[in-house]
């Protein structure tokens, strides 16, 4: 019976075919060569193998420039030594992965060929992205800075200019044009008939460009990727595909669709992370990363990795970490490529056994599939003076005869040089001098590896981290149905100690799995423990007859000042007006909501318990670099009962945000990192939002929510109330139960906080009586928002009144009038208090006016014009 999840518990060996082994002694490895070196990997005992291009290539990006997708390149072998080489990989239980690049070709293809020659409009020409100007899709970042100025090239026959994100030798092919797709899908039908079991998608998130956005991540690329998987799932069971989109946590996410798209995705930031960790001798960088990995589809799995063919990128990481990895991992400048570091594993370790054991064993122990690049496992080095990332692509090294044991050509026919000097030199690490002794790294690597095979935990568990107070010591507790296993790991390069709660597993027996020691039982006291300099032990917990109480998480925690430095920071693309569309959003409300409701004064829940506070409605009312939002948050209370608020979201950045943070730190909800960094504020806190609510009341804009429409309106008083020209915003100082602000001295803008599925008397009235009477002894109402959630009656969100400067506003007037004193403060209002005899419930069919008389009990108080 095939197993459909086969990828969460595969351990994936990455390895190049021309650097493997080389059959025919030509210099060059091929897959006769891999064929026969088969029976190692089966030892080792990898059970996936991933391949990186072997197709027919003018190899100038190593392959990833394939100028046939249907093809072998010659001097790997025929179509025949690829289907013995299937068929033998299968035999041994070993899955397949190869490469589909379908982002780009090389110039070579033939389709890049004839669109350059055929007339602009023609079929042949759309299947690539020309354009007349090279001005086209500003703004878009260039990603090999090292050889490219442009994502434009020329082409002297096409007489235009052709789109491409990697070398300019890689025209981009064009997702727009059906055509493209239909190739591609025949090109993943021709290999994955030959038996190919997952498809690395290479470049995925580039697929689409579109004017005025950073042409990575769009939602049409999304498309592309559901279309790809519908063909695939409806053709075959059992295969895989697999995403390298170098992105953010939160931009990784939508890759995996709702189980749709991709089933699995390398986890790009956590792996410069481990390294950071290990330099720092601290778990922070670790934690943090995993802290925000979003959760994914119960089909899908991260790809985890420690290197690989690629320099180690450091796209993902903030410009300070960029700076601590260059510094700690790179002295070298020679080192650096892009924008990563160029190395092996056990260089980038000082070749130190214990650090490559540790990262070994964490790659092995996170939740995800590992991956090993080829070589590492016997702690092969690099050689950073060959070009590009070719000094961690040389011969495999497999003894130390002439050539490493990878050919017996001429070593200066070698395809490229063998590592030779006196650490890392064949001589002295290749895989036979390693077979040989038994506590070689290979030999450990084989041990692990089988020992990681035994429980489904490792791919398939939940991750809990245990809050050591030694912060050099990272601690984490894996499940999976019955299988409970602990993992502490010492990052430091000196012996630590460690005391663990492990309360929950009071009676349990840890029993260290590489060795299968009983540890101690675990009781009442902290659970201590020693580690060797960069020790780690694996336990499973093992079963007796206490129950397992589960861990409960704590209590949602009430803040009510906001202290700069605590507020929680999450990881985003340059993107910012993705905020709320998918992980941040699921991290605001779980690390940020609930405290900053907590500290506005427009909340009324403080006197009760909050079970929860999540997003339940949101939109992006402008776009752009600093993006505004609406946004509808449910607090839901213990006792059962809920309410919903307004809270519009803004995102500033450099002096705006310290501004926030100094003068009115109570409005920021949390900070963004990353890419670029910012700060989630209440909306009222950045001018933005009034200019952007000003406009969509002059333009009357409708916008759409995800679940609700929402439609400015204007009354009859709108144009003379507002005037002509620009209008300055201003909060007002008085923050009530509603937020209101000043524009231009002309408009009062008043935000209703708690929103209700019925019309705002405040507007219904108030327009009523100042735009259809003659009442004049009351400000007019301009304008209002009106708010129409699918199904449900309409509601408002605002509304804007004429502006009547005065001395003080009604509030300080109460307050003067009752001597300062708020509990007698209702006295100058007894005299026109209303009442309704008896509402202890409002039901939704409840007038306009009982309505009214309701809400004016409590929102007398908070009038603020
Ligand atoms: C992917 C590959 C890299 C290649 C690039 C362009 O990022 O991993 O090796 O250079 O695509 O094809
Ligand atoms: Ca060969």
């Amino acid at each position: 019976m095939p197993d459909p999840y086969w990828y969460k518990d595969a351990i994936i060996y990455e390895a190049h075919v021309r650097a493997f082994f080389d059959s025919n002694n030509d210099g060059i490895g091929d897959f006769p060569g891999l064929t026969s070196k088969l029976d190692y990997l089966q030892g080792l005992g990898i059970n996936a193998l991933w391949l990186l291009p072997f197709y027919p290539s003018p190899l100038r990006d190593d392959g990833y420039d394939i100028a046939d997708f249907e093809g072998i390149h010659p001097s790997y072998g025929t179509i025949q030594d690829f289907e013995r080489f299937m068929d033998e990989a299968h035999k041994r239980g070993i899955r397949v992965i190869t490469e589909l690049v379908i982002n780009h070709t090389s110039d070579q293809h033939p389709w890049f060929q004839a669109s350059r020659r055929a007339p602009a409009g023609s079929p042949e020409r759309d299947f690539y992205v020309w354009s007349e100007t090279n001005q086209k899709y500003q703004g878009v970042r260039i990603i090999f800075t090292d050889t490219e100025t442009s994502n434009w090239s020329w082409d002297d026959s096409a007489k235009a200019y052709y789109w491409h994100r990697f070398f300019h030798h890689q025209p981009d092919l064009n997702f727009d044009n059906p055509r493209v797709l239909d190739a591609v899908m025949k090109t993943m039908r021709f290999w994955i008939d030959r038996g190919v079991d997952g498809l690395r998608l290479d470049a995925v998130p580039y697929l689409i460009e579109r004017e005025g956005t950073i042409c990575e991540n769009l939602e049409e690329t999304h498309g592309i990727l559901r279309q790809i998987r519908r063909a695939l799932d409806a053709r075959y069971g059992d295969r895989m595909l697999i995403a390298e989109a170098n992105q953010w946590p939160a931009d990784v996410r939508p890759y995996f669709g709702e189980g749709d798209e991709c089933h699995m995705a390398f986890h790009f930031p956590l792996m410069p992370r481990m390294f950071m960790a290990l330099r720092q001798e601290d778990r922070h960088p670790i934690t943090e990363i995993l802290r925000q990995t979003p959760d994914i589809p119960e089909n899908c799995q991260w790809g985890l990795f420690l290197r690989n063919h690629d320099e180690l990128t450091l796209e993902m990481v903030t410009d300070e970490e960029r700076d601590y990895m260059y510094q700690a991992y790179a002295a070298d400048p020679r080192m650096r490529i892009n924008v990563g570091i160029r190395r092996r594993l056990a260089p980038l370790v000082d070749n130190s056994r214990r650090r490559i054991e540790l990262l070994t064993s964490l790659l092995f122990s996170f939740p995800g599939t590992p991956v090993i690049y080829y070589g590492d496992e016997i702690g092969m080095g690099d050689n950073i003076y060959l070009g590009d990332r070719n000094g961690v692509r040389t011969p495999m090294q497999w003894a130390g005869d002439r050539n490493g044991g990878f050919s017996r050509a001429d070593p200066a026919r070698l395809y490229a040089p063998l590592i030779m000097d006196a650490v890392y030199g064949y001589q002295g690490i290749n895989v036979e001098a390693q077979e040989r002794a038994p506590y070689s790294l290979l030999n450990w690597m084989k041990r692990l590896i089988a020992l990681r095979k035994q429980y489904k935990v490792f791919g398939r568990g939940t991750l809990e981290f245990l809050a050591a107070p030694n912060r050099k010591i990272l601690a984490y507790v894996r499940r999976y149905e019955d299988e409970l296993v602990l993992c502490v790991a010492n990052l430091s390069r000196t012996v630590q100690p460690v005391e663990l709660d492990l309360s929950a597993f009071k009676g349990m027996t840890p029993v260290e799995l590489l060795g299968l020691t009983e540890f101690p039982r675990i009781g009442d006291l902290p659970y201590f423990l020693t580690l060797a300099g960069n020790g780690f032990y694996w336990f499973r917990l093992q079963q007796t007859p206490s129950a397992i109480t589960a861990q409960r998480p704590p209590e949602t925690t009430v803040a009510q000042e906001v202290v700069p430095d605590a507020l929680p920071a999450f990881f985003m693309g340059v993107a910012w007006d993705t905020l709320l569309d998918g992980n941040v959003r699921t991290l605001i409300e779980r690390e940020s909501l609930a405290p900053f409701l907590q500290r506005q004064r427009w909340f009324g829940g403080k006197a009760r318990t909050l079970r929860s506070a999540r997003f339940v409605d949101w939109g992006v009312l402008r776009k752009g670099t600093h993006p505004i939002f609406v946004a509808i948050v449910q607090a839901d209370y213990k006792d059962g009962g809920r309410e919903q608020y307004f809270v519009p979201l803004a995102i500033v950045s450099g002096a705006e945000a310290d501004a926030v943070l100094a003068g009115a730190p109570h409005l920021a909800v949390a900070r963004v990192t990353g890419a670029r960094k910012g700060l989630v504020v209440d909306g009222t806190a950045d001018d933005r939002m009034a200019q952007a609510l000003l406009e969509a009341l002059d333009r009357q804009e409708s916008f759409r929510t995800k679940r609700a429409a929402a439609r400015m309106r204007r009354t009859s008083a709108y144009d003379a109330v507002r005037g002509q020209g620009a209008l300055a915003p201003r909060r007002t100082g008085a923050e009530q139960s509603n937020t209101s602000i000043v524009l231009g001295d002309r408009l009062i803008v008043k935000l209703f906080r708690r929103v209700e599925s019925a019309p705002n008397p405040d507007v219904e009235i108030g327009e009523q009586l100042t735009t259809r009477t003659t009442f004049r002894r009351a400000p007019r109402v301009a304008a209002y928002l009106e708010y129409e959630p699918s199904g449900e009656p309409i509601g408002h969100l605002l509304i804007a009144h004429e502006f009547v400067a005065a001395q003080k506003d009604g509030w300080n007037h109460a307050l003067g009038c009752s001597g300062g004193e708020r509990r007698s403060f209702t006295s100058p209002y007894r005299p026109i208090r209303l009442r309704r005899p008896s509402c202890r419930s409002r039901s939704r069919a409840t007038t306009s006016r009982g309505w009214w008389r309701t809400r004016w009990r409590s929102s007398s108080r908070r009038a603020s014009w």
